[in-house]
């Protein structure tokens, strides 16, 4: 089964409104149409309903970059299932390493998340990846293998097979220093192997799995070549339309 292509762009808390819209029309103007592959902009909350009505009837689809897991109440701050996809979004990007590291986001929190996400039919995108430190110990399958497990916990077999993972290095992400092909080739392979046994092999057979981590226009050929990566999660190169282009270009 051919699994899903998919190329996505976080944007962080970069953009205000103009260069929102503008990143996005660039977006939307420039993309073509290509078969079983979905592109993403993940953008911040702010702009997303008007970015989703950019993006409606195009090849681009719009995400939040996070959400609480609660349906609705006194939390400060926070946006809801309800509201992402009230603002257009079909896309949610849960557990990204600076939302675990940053804001103390726990396994537990992204297992509650995700669930959140697919009772609100919201497509998630689950991020997992190791530390510099970690590596150096010999332990990134380790910490790789507790995190997918974790957000992955009592997920149906249905359920899980409508969850796409981006293995994101912590050490790769906005540093320039990308993984190579067979660094994150193995650790694909060795994701996809964790689902598998939990969820059977139909379920990791159809998992995207995509990379992110200084992903750029001239690197994406050879991680895309591997067998296990199935697209990338873009940050820095995202944020200029004709890089993010060139790099979904790569199908
Ligand atoms: P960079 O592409 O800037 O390294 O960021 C990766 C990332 O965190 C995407 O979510």
């Amino acid at each position: 089964m051919a699994r899903k292509k998919i190329f996505a762009g976080n944007w962080k808390m970069y953009t205000v409104r103009d260069e929102a819209l503008a990143l996005a029309r660039g977006i939307v103007d420039g993309i073509t149409d290509s078969p079983g592959r979905a592109v993403v902009v993940f953008a911040p909350a702010v702009h997303l309903r008007e970015v989703a009505a950019l993006c409606a009837g195009s090849a681009v689809m719009a995400g939040a970059q996070n959400m609480y897991f609660e349906k609705e109440g006194a939390f400060t701050g926070e946006i809801s299932p309800a509201m992402v996809k009230d603002a257009g979004a079909r896309w949610i990007l849960i557990g990204h390493s600076e939302r675990r590291h940053v804001f103390h986001e726990t396994d537990d929190d992204v297992r509650k998340k995700l669930r959140a996400a697919l009772s609100e039919g919201l497509f998630p995108m689950v991020c997992v990846g190791e530390l510099l430190d970690e590596r150096e110990a010999g332990r990134s399958e380790d910490v790789v293998r507790v995190q997918t497990e974790r957000a992955l916990e009592g997920l149906s077999k249905n359920e899980a097979a409508a969850v796409v993972i981006a293995y994101e290095p912590v050490w790769a992400i906005g540093t320039g220093k990308v993984a190579t092909p067979e660094i994150a080739q193995s650790m694909h392979r060795y994701i996809r192997s964790v689902v598998a046994a939990k969820f059977g092999e139909a379920v990791a057979a159809g998992m995207p799995i995509l990379y992110g981590g200084s992903v750029k226009p001239d690197n994406i050929a050879g991680l895309f070549a591997m067998e296990d990566i199935d697209g990338a999660l873009v940050g820095g190169a995202s944020l200029k339309a004709a890089s993010f282009l060139d790099i979904a270009r790569v199908t």
